[in-house]
């Protein structure tokens, strides 16, 4: 399989809009019209419960792992590293555009936090995991999702160069780059949270439906 045919298969693997359709097909609502707004696990647990919650971030997640492995489609002998270390970045980076901007869905989705960690856990574990620790320690000291999300967002780039000091300068653009992006999908998030009013992840109160 060519490159162009897999990164147009990793853009409509991430644009399966996992929040809308559940939505859509299991309560006959659309999840952007609830809540937030936002086509994403959060919204979602808080609008429809923690199950479909975890759900959605399960599959989004996914979505990007899966995106990230169909390098293993491409011939071998195409595989030299820096060529691997494009082809996984151009595939995950498809997946992430693809959830934030689904063609299945008006090209409104979700925030692209949850594909953004599968991406990151397909390439880059250990860095995976670290982010994920930012974000647990964000999220149970102010409970605030977004804040947890742009936090471990721009911790990627620290892990990336100084912590784990990456030789590779595609990572190290891609890092950056990321984090802006996740900054930028949560202008709204970060606006309410200057004005105090952001929400609150509901630990023990969610409409259960
Ligand atoms: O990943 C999205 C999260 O950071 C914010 O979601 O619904 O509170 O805007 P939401």
């Amino acid at each position: 399989m060519n490159e162009v045919f897999l990164i147009i298969l990793a853009y409509l693997i991430g644009s399966i809009p996992t929040a809308v359709w559940t939505s859509k097909y299991f309560f006959g609502i659309d999840i952007r019209d609830y809540g937030s707004g936002n086509a994403g696990a959060t919204n979602t647990y808080r609008v429809l419960g923690a199950k479909w919650g975890t759900f959605v971030m399960v599959v989004d997640m996914l979505k990007a792992l899966v995106a990230v492995k169909l390098v293993f489609f491409l011939p071998y002998a195409q595989q030299s590293d820096f060529y691997l270390i494009n082809m996984q970045l151009g595939l995950g980076l498809s997946a992430v555009l693809g959830h934030i901007f689904p063609v299945w869905a008006e090209f409104r989705g979700g925030k692209g936090v949850a594909t953004l960690f599968g991406m990151v856990l397909g390439i880059q574990p250990n860095v995976a995991i670290c982010c994920v620790g930012v974000f647990a320690l964000v999220l149970y000291l102010t409970r605030w999702v977004s804040l947890s999300s742009i936090l471990a967002s721009v911790a990627l780039p620290v892990f990336i160069l100084v912590i784990f000091n990456e030789p590779e300068p595609l990572y190290r653009i891609f890092a950056i780059t990321v984090a802006l992006l996740v900054l930028l999908t949560h202008q709204k998030n970060i606006g309410r949270i200057l004005k105090g009013n952001e929400n609150r992840l509901p630990i023990l109160k969610h409409r259960d439906r």
